[in-house]
Formats: structure tokens, C-alpha cells, sequence
């Protein structure tokens, strides 16, 4: 069965139906899922999602387009909050220069990235690495502080092949969900091709980036067959062999 390493189902387009989707993924082979905290109003919900659902894992961790919530008090809490048993890593954390254009406030979401990133080698777990538009500040950053000790995963992965070497040579794994089944993801394609499926984790990023013949809509766990199918295509495996590599990955990543 399929394990969805990076989702949000504590997002709002989830209010109407969270109970019903959720309680349908073991029917359409989703067999566990890591829900994703990104601000800390998504981190509690994690927590209450965890403790609601025996199939769902959690990561806590501040976005860096929310690194504005983050003061010594709210760090405390998360420092806390990531004892709980069912939290499996912590992000998702990392650089965003896409949305954020100021040098200072580049500057605090670097700041902020090493601080969480130094919490997670504390705590044994791993990061969820969110990197756009910062490909030479993450990587710097992951590699002066020696984050390859800590491990992890970057999330929908969208560099090019070399970067993705960089980082398959400190062991990280590669989150790969919707975007590969777009028209113009050539450089995942190349990515994919190129990567061990060893190191290939599957995630949807839910409720953004569903896969085609879905894209634009709401995206959901449901439709990762959709990404498995793309992946078994490039790396000539049948989707079979792509679920259950993938999924001894995801429980070696996040020790479940
Ligand atoms: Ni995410």
C-alpha cells in the first residue's frame, strides 16, 4: 500500500469533508499518511489529527513564508510538541525567495531554518525540507550544518539533477507527488530518471498539486496512483514494484 509522506489535511478546503476523505484512504490503498505542519495553527492541528487517527503521522515545523509567527515562546511550544509519539519529523522548514523578495526577511527565514533544523538533530528526527527559488542557500545551509547527520526529505523536489545529486549524496530522499505528471516537468522527469527509487518517497502536498487529470482541482492521498503510474513509466518498473520500494522508504525516513 501507498504512504503519502507529506500532506495538509488540517487546510481549510478540507473542512467540509475531512472526516469522510480521511476515513476513505485505506479503501483506495493510502495505508498511513505524515501530515505536514506548516504554521503553528497547522502544528496543533496536526496534533489533534494524530491523536485522531491511528493511520496519520505528523511533522511540526514552521513554513518560511510563516517565520513571522516564530518567537522564543512559540519555538518552546514546538520544542515540546515534538515529543509527542506520533510526530515523525520536523517541517516543513527551509528557504522560500519566491514569495519573499526582502533580503532581510531572506535573512530571518535562513536564520530560522538552522534554528529548526538544529531542534530536529536534537529531538533524532528528520527534517521536511521546503526549498523555491533558494537551490544555493539551502544547499549551503544544509551542508554547514551538517544536516546529512539529521536526514530527511526535500519536498517536491524541483531543482535540477545535479542539485538532486548534492543532496543524494548526504542520503536525503526526494518527495516526488503531482508535478511529475505535468507537461512541462521535464527537469523532474530527468530527476526521477536519475535518482535510485531507493531515495524516492511519494507525496501529494494535499490539498495543492493534484496530478493530472486532476490538476487545478483539489488534490488528495486518492490520487497518488496517478503519480505511481508516471514514476513506474520513467523508471520502466511496474507500479507495484514503485508502491512498495517507495513505501519502505517512507517508514525508513520517518521511523515508523
Ligand atoms: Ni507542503
Amino acid at each position: 500500500m501507498i504512504i503519502d509522506t507529506h500532506a495538509h489535511y488540517d487546510d481549510e478546503k478540507f473542512d467540509t469533508d475531512r472526516d469522510e476523505i480521511l476515513n476513505s484512504l485505506y479503501e483506495g490503498g493510502i495505508e498511513k499518511i505524515v501530515n505536514i505542519g506548516a504554521n503553528l495553527n497547522s502544528c496543533e492541528k496536526t496534533l489533534e489529527l494524530v491523536e485522531k487517527y491511528p493511520f496519520v503521522y505528523g511533522a511540526l515545523g514552521v513554513h518560511p513564508s510563516d517565520i513571522a509567527e516564530l518567537n522564543e515562546e512559540a519555538f518552546l511550544w514546538l520544542e515540546e510538541s515534538l515529543d509527542h509519539e506520533k510526530i515523525v519529523a520536523v517541517g516543513e522548514i527551509g528557504l522560500d525567495y519566491y514569495w519573499c523578495k526582502d533580503k532581510e526577511e531572506q535573512k530571518k527565514q535562513r536564520e530560522w531554518f538552522v534554528r529548526q533544523m538544529n531542534l530536529a538533530r536534537e529531538k533524532k528526527l528528520p527534517i521536511v525540507v521546503h526549498s523555491r527559488d533558494a537551490a544555493k542557500d539551502t544547499l549551503d545551509i544544509v551542508k554547514a550544518e551538517k544536516a546529512r547527520e539529521i536526514g530527511g526529505i526535500i519536498h517536491c523536489f524541483s531543482y535540477s539533477k545535479e542539485i538532486a545529486k548534492e543532496y543524494l549524496d548526504m542520503d536525503f530522499y526526494l518527495g516526488i507527488g503531482g508535478v511529475i505528471t505535468f507537461k512541462n516537468a521535464k527537469k523532474t522527469v530527468e530527476v526521477v530518471e536519475y535518482a535510485p527509487i531507493e531515495k524516492i518517497v511519494l507525496e501529494t502536498d494535499c490539498p495543492y498539486l493534484a496530478p493530472v487529470p486532476y490538476r487545478a482541482k483539489r488534490n488528495s492521498s486518492l490520487y497518488l496512483p496517478y503519480v505511481v503510474e508516471k514514476i513506474a513509466d520513467i523508471k520502466k518498473m511496474t507500479p507495484q514494484e514503485v508502491i512498495d520500494i517507495t513505501r519502505e522508504n517512507a517508514l525508513k525516513v520517518y521511523g515508523i
